[in-house]
């Protein structure tokens, strides 16, 4: 089967391209190289031995997505593609809004006029906001969107929703928690643009001293120390649950025509636990100092993953100190 992987040279869709390769199925990449380098197309052929297809194409560029669709035949899409961070989302909403919506409404049509009908999208635990009950399950009311970013997640899965009771594409939707790792290869791995904004890449850049100290945002929230507290998942088996999704929608196993499932370990660390795990994993110090918490950033998230056990037949197998150990080789070899 052939599988179109958008924004397949990015960190979470690279990782997923090699998941795919390894069990059998041919991808094809579409990117625009906006957030990822070609470079990685090379480093998934050293890792599975098959050198993917890509397409350079801007998926705001209707015409060649059109032209795409008519000159390869598809099985299914995997949807990557799209803008990811949060600050940047509150300075160019419209950029946000353009980057994930209307490519997102673009390949559905190419796909509904193709008869493409396997569709995974990546959504977010952001759509929950603050949950009032952990661990979060999937049917936890969706909260304001706290960002420009948060909301393309957000309307999104409604564009999906609403797609999938009018034609004949069927949707998972995922919503992952902290994705963070690297593969074991250390080949590929997330390359995050000028300062990071996520939490394990500034982790991992302040042991190898490319920045100074690690800014705890707030250590007075409501938990046991006082740090806030996430699902750190590794990116490894994010991957995995990509192909559980898609193979659950080729085998007719899905219940409805749209589903989604919070893909999480299902335990929560907090950023003090996680700085602590990662200096003993590694054996690196990370110098820190505790700020004023960030805006927009919630108490804690953490994942009732049971539905995506019983469901896609996934767990995940890794845990915070595999992923914190693969982060810290992937960055040795930057
Ligand atoms: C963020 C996004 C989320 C998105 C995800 C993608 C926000 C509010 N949420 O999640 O929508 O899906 O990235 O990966 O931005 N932290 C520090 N110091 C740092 C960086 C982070 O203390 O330098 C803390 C944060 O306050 C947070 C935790 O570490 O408590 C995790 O932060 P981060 O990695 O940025 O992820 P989220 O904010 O959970």
């Amino acid at each position: 089967m052939k599988i179109l992987v958008t924004g397949g040279l990015g960190y979470i869709g690279s990782h997923t391209v090699v998941a795919l390769q390894n069990d059998g199925y041919e991808v094809i990449i579409i990117d625009n190289l906006s957030n990822s380098n070609i470079k990685v197309l090379h480093q998934i052929k050293k890792i599975t031995g098959i050198l993917p297809d890509f397409e350079k194409i801007d998926l705001r560029d209707k015409e060649a997505v059109s032209l795409f669709f008519k000159q390869y035949k598809i099985d299914g899409v995997i949807h990557f593609a799209g803008s990811k961070a949060v600050g940047e989302s509150v300075e160019k909403p419209l950029l946000y809004y353009e980057n994930n919506l209307t490519t997102l409404i673009t390949v559905l049509k190419e796909m509904q006029k193709n008869k493409v009908s396997h569709f995974i999208f990546s959504s977010s635990c952001t759509v929950y906001g603050q949950a009032d009950k952990l661990p979060i399950t999937e049917n936890a009311p969706i909260k304001p969107a706290e960002s420009p970013y948060g909301a393309t997640k957000k309307m999104g899965e409604i564009i999906i929703k609403d797609t999938t009771k009018a034609s004949t594409i069927k949707a998972i939707a995922l919503r992952y928690f902290n994705p963070i790792g690297a593969h074991k290869s250390a080949l590929i791995g997330e390359l995050p643009l000028g300062v990071p904004q996520n939490l394990i890449p500034f982790v991992v850049q302040t042991a190898a001293g490319i920045q100074k100290t690690l800014s705890i945002f707030g250590n007075d929230y409501p938990t046991p120390d006082g740090t806030a507290i996430r699902d750190y998942i590794h990116v490894v088996d994010l991957a995995k649950a990509h192909i559980a999704a898609l193979k659950r929608l080729i085998t007719n196993k899905n219940k409805t025509n749209c589903e989604f499932f919070n893909i999480g370990t299902g335990k929560g660390s907090s950023v003090l636990e996680v700085v602590k795990a990662f200096e003993k994993a590694t054996g690196k110090k990370v110098n820190f100092k505790i700020v004023d918490r960030r805006a927009g950033d919630i108490t804690t998230a953490y994942a009732d993953t049971s539905l995506a056990n019983k469901e896609l037949g996934w767990k995940a197998e890794l845990n915070l100190e595999d992923a914190l150990k693969s982060a810290w080789a992937w960055q040795l070899k930057q």
